[in-house]
């Protein structure tokens, strides 16, 4: 029987996972007004950017300078993804109240990514879960390559549900499920949601589906059937992972709300003034992107 819910939470992660995957650094003024415009369109939890090393990502770079700039408005959480203690501490002092942490179901993809195992990665976590505890900050955990790796292919839900264990073990309060190279069809979607959902509750899985072969939205209605309400999205379907060769987009927040809008699904999200911020934020790209052709000509 169909559980299909009456309310989703969707957390739009286009600052951070959209821009990232950008060939342009894209300037600070525009990355905080594509996320004061998802606040004013309603969106009430935005992945803001990641406190990762300006090396590995340049288009993150100014994470700490967003914060000190950000406007925060009451009912909107603002997080931020954080590989490290380091990060964690420079999200602390960029005063972000919750933080994402993650890892994968893929030791050659986490290699890559995060330069280290998975376990190694989960060793990584415990004193930024330990500060996060201190200082009463709310921690995320992400686990990619759930639906296939770029590097290993097919991934075995088995292994993604005990990633995901151990990421609730060392105390986060949800945990993100990434198809990061959107790689995945609704059963195979289904099957792995099936799996988690063994080892916790409906409640704290979240789905992060890329849209490479366009199966994001079939991918999301399929786990809606199983109760999944808490969706990850991208205004314009921005996104992609750097270290992911052929991620494309993540799911576009705005597909995601008319889709969940036609359904009667409450999401809290006004798609009109969603579509202008997509539009917005997409001008400001392709502006970007043609000025740094034109100099490359010059
Ligand atoms: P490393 O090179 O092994 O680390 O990178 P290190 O500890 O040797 O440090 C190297 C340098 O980076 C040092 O600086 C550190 O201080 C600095 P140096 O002494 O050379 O000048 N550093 C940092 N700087 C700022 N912030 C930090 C930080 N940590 C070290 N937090 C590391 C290891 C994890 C840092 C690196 O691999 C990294 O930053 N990786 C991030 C890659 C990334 O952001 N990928 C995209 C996000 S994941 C994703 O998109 C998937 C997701 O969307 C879900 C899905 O779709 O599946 C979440
Ligand atoms: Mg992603």
């Amino acid at each position: 029987m169909s559980k299909l819910p009456k309310q989703v939470k969707i957390i739009d992660v286009s600052p951070r996972d959209g821009l990232q995957n950008e060939k342009q650094v894209i300037d600070l003024t525009t990355k905080l007004g594509l996320i004061e415009r998802l606040g004013q369109s309603g969106v009430s939890n935005i992945e803001v950017t990641g406190f990762v090393s300006p090396k590995w990502v340049p288009q993150l770079a100014d994470s700490s300078q967003l914060c000190e700039q950000l406007v925060h408005h009451k009912n909107i959480n603002y997080s931020a993804l954080v590989p490290n203690l380091k990060g964690m501490e420079l999200a602390i002092a960029g005063g972000i109240k919750e933080v994402a942490v993650f890892t994968a179901a893929s030791e050659s993809f986490t290699k890559k990514n995060i330069n280290c195992t998975i376990n190694e990665s989960l060793e990584r976590f415990k004193p930024v879960m330990l500060l996060a505890r201190e200082n009463d900050i709310k921690v995320r955990g992400y686990v990619s390559c759930v639906l296939g790796c770029p590097y290993e292919g097919e991934i075995h839900p088995f292994k993604v549900a005990e990633v995901t264990e151990k990421l609730f073990k060392l105390g986060c309060y949800e945990v993100s499920l990434g198809d990061t190279i959107g790689t995945g069809t609704p059963l195979k979607a289904q099957k792995v949601l099936t799996q988690c959902m063994e080892i916790t509750n409906i409640d704290t899985l979240a789905l992060h589906f890329h849209n490479t072969y366009g199966q994001a939205l079939a991918n999301i209605y399929a786990c809606l059937e199983l109760g999944a309400r808490i969706i990850d999205a991208s205004v314009a379907g921005l996104g992609g992972c750097p270290y992911a060769k052929g991620a494309s987009g993540n799911v576009a927040t705005e597909d995601v709300v008319y889709m969940l809008d036609g359904m009667g699904i409450k999401t809290g999200i006004d798609l009109k003034k969603l579509i202008q911020t997509g539009k917005w934020i997409s001008q400001k790209i392709n502006k970007s992107n043609n000025s740094q052709a034109g100099k490359a000509k010059v």
